[in-house]
């Protein structure tokens, strides 16, 4: 296959698409050849601006050298190794750069591939501290409604995303949810922090009411939720969440998969908000999207209770063939250079007012019931047609396609979030392109 292929001449057939509406995906195909910076290349040749940052992963902009030559070092010294009973060096190394930058003291890293698999770990580190800390009653986990933490069992289970759930109707046991803080009637067009809705995280105590605080084991929450549209927390909210869950021995967990490596402006949205939690997941953005990795962030807290028994004796029973694995590594270290020579893990800090500015631009365009932003994510909400739901927002979608600018979308919410290397002129482009295709499609 060429770079540049017209695109009714590539076999569509076996490739079963994720997440995607296939066969209609396969009637008219979007499909990239090549990426620079912040640009796109189609397969017939036209310049996408990405508007998502892949999803949400390409932090330091496209076709970063240093990395593919990091990886293509790696591969030609040492392909793999295990990392059950074994090790190599940038596993190590790694690690100590990650904890540099943690939020803090959650210095203590456990290799995954993917943000599912650092969710399902988070999950299952938290079900054992609570286990190996004389709490075994501690068993329930808490997620929220409308949150995503990828699709593994658990993280199918936690989440609140209701497509992603009722397809498969078998979860884990012990499951409950905190209601989600979207609030159309009190914060539409709110600028950064929502002002209503901290109380919201009282429903913790409705919970802890419930089902006895005893038997919760930990919560998990995306400090902002991205997949489902990008929702900012209410002002107050992880605060009031961290002061129940300390008031009850729950662990916090944040799930920082879309929001860790700068995307707010700080290394982590803990940071940001000013508030730590006992774990955090990530993913994504840690090798810039090259290489597939993740890493769960644990307290010295978690960490150390398990640290115990006989030293002969595995602590957590848990791992992937490609936990730590070398290119992965070998991508990470690479990815972590550039953030911070380039400063990017803070940069969205300088340029989020700027993209604020120009998102709420588009408020009073046909059918624009709601924008919101913090740091360096954005949404544009569109009213739904009636009786189909989303059918608008795909169609934006499609538009700014073929007019240069890829987003994602989540029903009829667009969900932004540019490299972090974005200009200012990035971004005029992004949101004209935008509002051109809002005006157009009614
Ligand atoms: C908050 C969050 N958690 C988990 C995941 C799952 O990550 P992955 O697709 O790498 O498994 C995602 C993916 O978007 C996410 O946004």
């Amino acid at each position: 296959m060429t770079l540049h292929q017209k695109p009714n001449t590539i076999k569509l057939d076996s490739f079963w698409m994720p997440f995607t509406a296939n066969r209609q995906f396969k009637q008219a195909p979007r499909l990239f050849a090549s990426a620079e910076g912040m640009y796109y290349t189609s397969v017939d040749g036209r310049q996408v601006i990405d508007g998502s940052a892949g999803l949400w992963c390409v932090n330091a902009g496209h076709g970063r050298r240093q990395i593919a030559a990091a990886v293509e070092r790696q591969l030609m010294t040492l392909d793999f190794a295990p990392t059950f009973q074994m090790g190599h060096p940038l596993a190590f190394d790694f690690a100590e750069r990650l904890a540099e930058i943690a939020p803090n003291g959650l210095d203590r890293v456990f290799f995954t591939n993917s943000g599912s698999e650092s969710a399902d770990t988070a999950l299952k580190i938290a079900l054992a501290y609570q286990r190996a800390a004389g709490q075994p009653t501690r068993t329930r986990l808490i997620g929220r409604e409308r949150g995503y933490h990828g699709v593994g069992f658990g993280g199918m289970s936690v989440g609140g995303m209701v497509n992603n759930r009722k397809g498969f109707p078998v979860h884990l046991p012990y499951v409950d949810h905190i209601r989600h803080t979207f609030d159309l009637a009190r914060n539409a067009f709110a600028r950064d922090l929502p002002a209503h809705g901290a109380e919201l995280a009282d429903d913790l105590e409705r919970l802890v009411a419930l089902h006895g605080a005893e038997t919760i084991a930990a919560v998990i929450v995306e400090p902002v939720p991205g997949s489902t549209g990008v929702l900012p927390p209410p002002q107050g909210y992880l605060q009031r969440l961290r002061q129940i869950c300390d008031r009850h021995g729950i662990l916090l967990i944040f799930d920082e998969v879309i929001t860790g490596f700068g995307r707010l402006g700080a290394p982590f949205a803990a940071q940001y908000f000013g508030v730590t939690p006992d774990l955090m997941t990530t993913a994504k953005g840690i090798t810039n999207g090259t290489i597939p990795c993740g890493a769960v962030f644990a307290s010295r807290k978690v960490h150390d209770a398990l640290m115990t028994g006989p030293e002969a004796q595995i602590e957590l029973f848990h791992g992937y063939t490609y936990s730590a694995h070398p290119v992965a590594c070998a991508a990470g270290l690479a990815t972590l250079d550039i953030y911070r020579d380039e400063g990017l893990l803070t940069r969205g800090a300088e340029i989020a007012g700027y993209w604020r500015d120009a998102l709420h631009q588009l408020k009073g365009l046909p059918n624009v019931i709601d924008i919101r932003n913090v740091g360096l994510m954005g949404a544009v909400e569109l009213a739904p047609r009636k009786d189909a739901a989303g059918a608008r927002g795909y169609e934006v979608m499609v538009d700014c396609f073929n007019r240069g600018l890829y987003m994602r979308t989540s029903g009829d919410a667009f969900a932004m979030s540019p490299p972090l290397i974005v200009e200012k002129s990035h971004i005029d482009e992004i949101v004209s392109i935008l509002g051109d295709a809002i005006k157009r499609v009614a």
